[in-house]
């Protein structure tokens, strides 16, 4: 008999009661600082204990209003009952058999879901084909490997800003942070990482690059990130993406767009390629896709999966009990939460252009539905990241979880789910926060 005890988080808006870190969480960080990897980028001392819709609860009881959704992954909230309710009976039918090697059902329906709903052309058979993995930078890699086992050729272009995973060949996608990248190399050969987001830079790309230094077919696959993330929430220009489809299409080339932190609904379409109706040929999936639970998935059409038995494959990738979460996951999604993110995003982002006006070190913010930004500038309108930590920082303390990205900016992915009236808390915190500073 299943017996599970859950507490509810008690106070619906944030509640700080001890001093932060408090006692517990102090503890805990100790004993994490003799045995945790370095390589951790923990800004602020948040030591969860439980998690309920947009609300964490930390270890001394101190209640957080969580406007990082874990990093873009907790979709639908935190322990949302249904998605729970199917994690607990997959678990308690079926917890892992390994679908490189055997099947069952849950894997099949979600393949069968995204399959259907991956803005691929029509072909005659089946539109989509899809790999699963257990990670974003797993999918990045299952989608390298897809993309140079087809064209048969090695080259890969990608952008400055780019983040696309810590292992080799996904790393050497990325074009973030230094940090990421030096002292590992060296890195997959043959990839070029040109400007992001606008069309001089494409103009470069085919004027300059494929004449000289990059011939167009050795190019396996451009990758990009149809709203760059972790680089800082940069929306490209209009036509940008539009650009590399044709790009791709005349030279042979597979666009591969990473749709890790973007997908799932989070701006307000199921895939954010569809703001700017452009198909793509591989998508890669992770984050959202189930939930919380590790998932990650290669979409691609259908005729590009050619690659044989044993290939490709992971013992864990599209295990039963992360299936299960992400097929209710995806169900919750179209039923109300791509609805609510585009909702939820408008209201975002007339608080957030209201917060610029009110205070000049704050920019207008950009993005889309709940994939949202502003940059912290200086009294010069310069870039500044002390005053980003500062306000990240001090949001943590007044109860409101927040992340950075890109040079300067302050991300905002809460959950799908958020309300109104929690964006509004949100906004009061940040905008007693600029008045303190
Ligand atoms: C666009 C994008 N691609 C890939 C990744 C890597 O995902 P993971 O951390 O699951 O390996 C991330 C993570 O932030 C991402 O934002």
């Amino acid at each position: 008999m299943l017996s599970i005890h859950t507490k509810h988080i008690q106070s619906p808006v944030p509640q700080v009661k001890t001093s932060l870190p408090g006692p517990r969480a102090s503890a805990l960080i100790k004993r994490d600082s003799v045995v945790s990897s370095p390589s951790y980028t923990r800004g602020y001392p948040l030591v969860a204990a439980r998690g309920e819709g947009c609300m964490i609860e930390d270890v001394d009881g101190n209640v957080f209003l969580d406007f990082t959704s874990g990093v873009a992954v907790t979709a639908t909230g935190h322990a949302h009952p249904q998605v729970v309710q199917a994690i607990q009976n997959q678990a308690a039918n079926l917890l892992h058999i390994s679908g490189t090697d055997f099947y069952y059902e849950p894997m099949v329906k979600l393949a069968e879901s995204l399959a259907v709903r991956a803005p691929f052309p029509e072909s005659v058979d089946s539109r989509a084909r899809v790999c699963f993995t257990n990670s974003g930078a797993e999918s990045v890699e299952g989608a390298l490997k897809l993309a140079r086992y087809y064209t048969k050729r090695s080259r890969i272009i990608s952008f400055l800003g780019a983040f696309h995973g810590r292992t080799y060949g996904a790393m050497s996608l990325t074009g973030s942070k230094r940090v990421q990248r030096q002292g590992f190399g060296p890195l997959l050969p043959g990839v070029t990482h040109i400007p992001y987001g606008t069309h001089a830079s494409l103009d470069d790309l085919e004027q300059k690059l494929f004449s000289t230094v990059i011939p167009p077919e050795e190019v396996a696959a451009i990758v990009v990130e149809p709203i760059q993330g972790e680089g800082g929430y940069i929306v490209p220009e209009d036509g940008f993406l539009a650009r590399i489809r044709q790009i791709c299409s005349r030279h042979g080339i597979l666009m591969i767009v990473d749709e890790i932190q973007s997908g799932m609904g989070r701006t307000g379409k199921l895939f954010a390629i569809q703001h700017w109706d452009v198909m793509p040929d591989i998508i890669t999936l992770a984050k959202g896709i189930a939930s919380g639970l590790p998932l990650g998935a290669i979409l691609s059409r259908a005729e590009l999966m050619t690659w044989p038995p044993g290939s490709h494959a992971a013992t864990f990738g599209g295990n039963p009990v992360a299936c299960a979460a992400a097929n209710v996951t995806l169900e919750l999604l179209e039923a109300e939460l791509i609805d609510n993110a585009r909702q939820m995003g408008e209201v975002l982002q007339v608080a957030l252009t209201k917060l610029a006006h009110g205070f000049d070190r704050v920019s207008l913010p950009r993005g889309k539905g709940l994939m949202m930004a502003i940059d912290l500038l200086d009294g010069d309108g310069n870039l500044d990241p002390d005053l980003r930590n500062r306000i990240v920082d001090g949001a943590f303390y007044k109860g409101l979880l927040l992340i950075g990205c890109g040079k300067a900016a302050i991300r905002f992915c809460p959950p799908l789910i958020v309300d109104r009236k929690q964006i509004d808390v949100a906004l009061e915190i940040l905008t007693e926060l600029f008045e303190e500073i």
